[in-house]
């Protein structure tokens, strides 16, 4: 089954112009060799191949939908590129499906991309950034990481939380990061938090309220790597726990 996925993607990114090669076992597409030309197989961007219609895909209770590729989604389901706050499930859903590791579907079958000047969704001329190749490489890392990880990123797939969800307009590149603000937007305000946080026996050993003051919620969690208690680096006879932690010791 695997095999025939790799295949009709390989011939349908051929077939889009771009050659191949295998990185981490995951076709990729190297935009930048000349265009090859391929048989009779679907073309980038269609659901076709492996679906040949999306009445057994799409939810329960979903409205009828016509059409055979992306845009017969995108009808109704415009992309996002404000990213907004609200829980996207369709975005969720679509990565979570057909990403590592439930899925083997490569970014471009989906997306557009140009190498440090544009990246978008096929059908569509917006772009949400620019990311060049190192770049893309680590968002493919971190997209594997919030699908199946341990990591704080992996929580809020579980969620239905989206990447824009977290990050927001800022197209997600090296060296971003979240605001406190963007993520008390959805566990704030802070003084509920406090309280939810509150240890029972040592009321004043609250992660969210310290001599320390205001800090960076990322001082402690980590969008894509292990979350750690930043308190305990000074008090170890504290007990304290976050999630996010590495389940998997390195
Ligand atoms: C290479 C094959 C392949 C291509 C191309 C593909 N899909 Fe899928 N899709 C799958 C597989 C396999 C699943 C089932 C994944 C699972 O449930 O583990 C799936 C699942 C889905 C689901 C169900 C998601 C859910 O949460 O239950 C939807 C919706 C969907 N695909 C839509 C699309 C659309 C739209 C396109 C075109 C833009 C597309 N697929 C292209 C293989 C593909
Ligand atoms: C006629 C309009 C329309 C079209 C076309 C459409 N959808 Fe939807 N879809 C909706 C509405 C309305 C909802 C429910 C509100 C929401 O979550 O956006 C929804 C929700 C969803 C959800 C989320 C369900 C959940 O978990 O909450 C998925 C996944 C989805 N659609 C997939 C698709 C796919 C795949 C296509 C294209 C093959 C598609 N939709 C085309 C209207 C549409
Ligand atoms: C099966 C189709 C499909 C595949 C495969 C896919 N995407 Fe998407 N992606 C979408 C759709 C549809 C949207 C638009 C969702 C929206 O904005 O509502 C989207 C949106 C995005 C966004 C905007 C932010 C967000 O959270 O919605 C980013 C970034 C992104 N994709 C990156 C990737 C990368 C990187 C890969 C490969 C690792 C990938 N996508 C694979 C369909 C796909
Ligand atoms: C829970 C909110 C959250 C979600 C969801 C999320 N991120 Fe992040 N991301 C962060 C935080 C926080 C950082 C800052 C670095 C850190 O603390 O790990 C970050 C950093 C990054 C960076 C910079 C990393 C570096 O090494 O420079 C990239 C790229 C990124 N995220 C991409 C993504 C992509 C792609 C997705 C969706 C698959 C995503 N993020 C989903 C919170 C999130
Ligand atoms: C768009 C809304 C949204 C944003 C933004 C967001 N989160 Fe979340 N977060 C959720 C959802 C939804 C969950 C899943 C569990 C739940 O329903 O509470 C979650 C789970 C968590 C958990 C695990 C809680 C538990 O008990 O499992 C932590 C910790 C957390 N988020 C911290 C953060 C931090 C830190 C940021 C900012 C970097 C952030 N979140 C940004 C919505 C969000
Ligand atoms: C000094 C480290 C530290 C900082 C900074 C920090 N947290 Fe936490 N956070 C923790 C710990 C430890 C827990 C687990 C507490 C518990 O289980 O009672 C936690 C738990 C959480 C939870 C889950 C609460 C629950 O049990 O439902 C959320 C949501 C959360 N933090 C969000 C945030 C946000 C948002 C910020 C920034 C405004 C932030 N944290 C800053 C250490 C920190
Ligand atoms: C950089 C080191 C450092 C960090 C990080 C730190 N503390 Fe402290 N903390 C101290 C020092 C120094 C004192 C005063 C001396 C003492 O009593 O141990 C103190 C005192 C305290 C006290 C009162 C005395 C006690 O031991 O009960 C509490 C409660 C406390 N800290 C909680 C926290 C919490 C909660 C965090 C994380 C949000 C934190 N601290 C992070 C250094 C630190």
């Amino acid at each position: 089954m695997k095999k025939i996925f790799c295949l009709v993607i390989a011939a349908a990114l051929i077939a889009g112009g771009y050659s191949l090669s295998i990185s981490n076992g995951v076709w990729a597409a190297n935009p930048a060799k000349p265009a090859a030309k391929a048989g009779k197989v679907a073309p980038q961007g269609s659901c076709k191949s492996c679906h040949a219609d999306f009445s057994s895909v799409i939810p329960e209770n979903h409205p009828p939908v016509k059409g055979n590729d992306l845009s017969a989604c995108t009808s109704c389901h415009a992309p996002d590129l404000a990213g907004s706050i609200d829980k996207n499930t369709f975005s969720v859903r679509m990565h979570l499906a057909h990403l590592p590791p439930r899925g083997k579907v490569d970014c471009l079958v989906c997306h557009s991309w140009q190498d440090a000047k544009s990246f978008g969704l096929i059908g569509y001329k917006d772009s949400w950034g620019s990311p060049a190749a190192d770049e893309m490489k680590l968002i493919r890392e971190i997209f594997e990481s919030w699908a199946s990880g341990d990591f704080l990123d992996h929580l809020h797939a579980k969620g239905s939380i989206s990447c824009a969800n977290c990050h927001g307009k800022a197209f997600p590149g090296f060296d971003v990061t979240v605001g406190n603000k963007r993520c008390l937007e959805c566990h704030g305000p802070m003084e509920q938090l406090v309280k939810k946080t509150e240890p029972p026996e040592f009321k004043d050993r609250n992660p969210h309220e310290s001599h320390l003051g205001e800090i960076a919620c990322t001082v402690c969690h980590k969008g894509h790597s292990e979350s750690k208690v930043y308190c305990l680096e000074c008090h170890q006879n504290f007990q304290m726990t976050i999630r996010g932690e590495a389940k998997t010791k390195p």
